[in-house]
């Protein structure tokens, strides 16, 4: 390749610099031209395509968010505004792609490579980390982390108080950041759409608690599930069992702030290897882990797939009481 194109779509997600920077220094190091697209699909819809240098990535490995910039482009699902991207590429002499982002972004990717011939590989950039295929995403480390501070906080006064604090964290439709972050703060609950539980059966568990000498605070870590407002809903139901809960929504907080050692460190691992993928042939990939090693996973199980409910809920379930 002469030239490739590097961009970051979806919700943004910590470490997604870190990513940028290996991909392009990788593929600079080879002798290959370097365009960052702003502003993920809108972005290369505009044409917005910037020459990226070495420089151009310095200083960008421990800050949040993309300094490509990220969003949600509506228009990219449509056939013909794929086409038109392609032409963009061609127009700039861009031969290949790698995109960072969820799997909306991932399943975009598939279809524009299938449509248009421009290889792509994908890397998986989400907090959620509810991509399938790959057992770690960039940023969920950081956004556990996050939460973690939060709740160790939230817990300081629960405990003041003898209060019960529902905790919402993100994940929309998945339950990986409330169940690590419910293991690691010790909650006494955690709710997760992939195992729903009766409301009953949360009033009962904490009457039991109370019965039990197990105290009335608490914490129980609610993920956001697909419709807003859910934790707001429980609290309210949970009046008719006698629980007053308190309710904190961590929300965006935990897709900001400086990315964990392992999150910068998974990200640059999966730059290099985007690149190399690219070159050695692979398109219409993601780089996937598997356990500690990364491997190429093709697009369509990634764009077609649903992730395995977290195994780690099980685990969970044993320290509830
Ligand atoms: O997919 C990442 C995520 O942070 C989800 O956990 C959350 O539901 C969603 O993005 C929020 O998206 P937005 O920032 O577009 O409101």
């Amino acid at each position: 390749f002469d030239a490739i194109g590097v961009l970051t779509s979806g919700g943004d997600a910590p470490a997604m610099n870190a990513a940028v920077r290996a991909v392009a220094r990788t593929a600079l190091n080879r002798g290959i031209r370097v365009y960052g697209v702003h502003r993920g699909y809108s972005g290369l819809l505009s044409g917005d395509l910037r020459r990226m240098s070495s420089a151009s990535v310095s200083n960008i490995i421990q800050r949040g968010g993309t300094i490509l910039k990220s969003d949600r482009c509506e228009a990219f699902y449509q056939a013909e505004t794929r086409q038109k991207a392609a032409d963009i590429l061609r127009e700039h002499g861009v031969q290949a792609l790698i995109t960072i982002g969820g799997d909306g972004t991932l399943t975009g990717a598939h279809l524009f490579t299938r449509e248009t011939g421009i290889p792509v590989v994908g890397l998986p950039g989400s907090i959620d980390n509810d991509i399938p295929g790959t057992d770690d995403s960039i940023g969920f480390d950081t956004a556990v982390n996050t939460a973690i501070g939060a709740i160790d906080r939230i817990r300081d006064t629960a405990l003041s108080h003898e209060r019960l604090f529902l905790v919402e964290v993100m994940g929309r439709n998945s339950g990986y950041i409330a169940t690590q972050v419910g293991i690691a703060c010790g909650a006494e609950m955690i709710l997760i759409p992939e195992y729903p539980t009766p409301v009953e059966s949360i009033g009962y568990t904490l009457a039991d608690n109370r019965r039990t000498g197990k105290g009335s605070s608490g914490i129980i870590v609610v993920a956001e599930g697909p419709e807003p407002g859910l934790t707001g809903r429980l609290a309210e139901q949970l009046r008719i069992f006698g629980e007053e809960a308190r309710v904190c929504i961590l929300g965006h907080i935990q897709r900001g702030g400086s990315p964990s050692a392992h999150d910068r460190v998974l990200a640059s691992c999966m730059g290099v290897t985007a690149v190399d993928y690219l070159l050695a042939g692979y398109s219409d990939i993601m780089v996937g882990c598997d356990g500690r090693a990364l491997k190429p996973v093709s697009l369509a199980h990634v764009s077609g797939g649903r992730k395995r409910p977290p195994q780690l809920y099980q685990i969970a379930l044993q320290l509830h009481k």
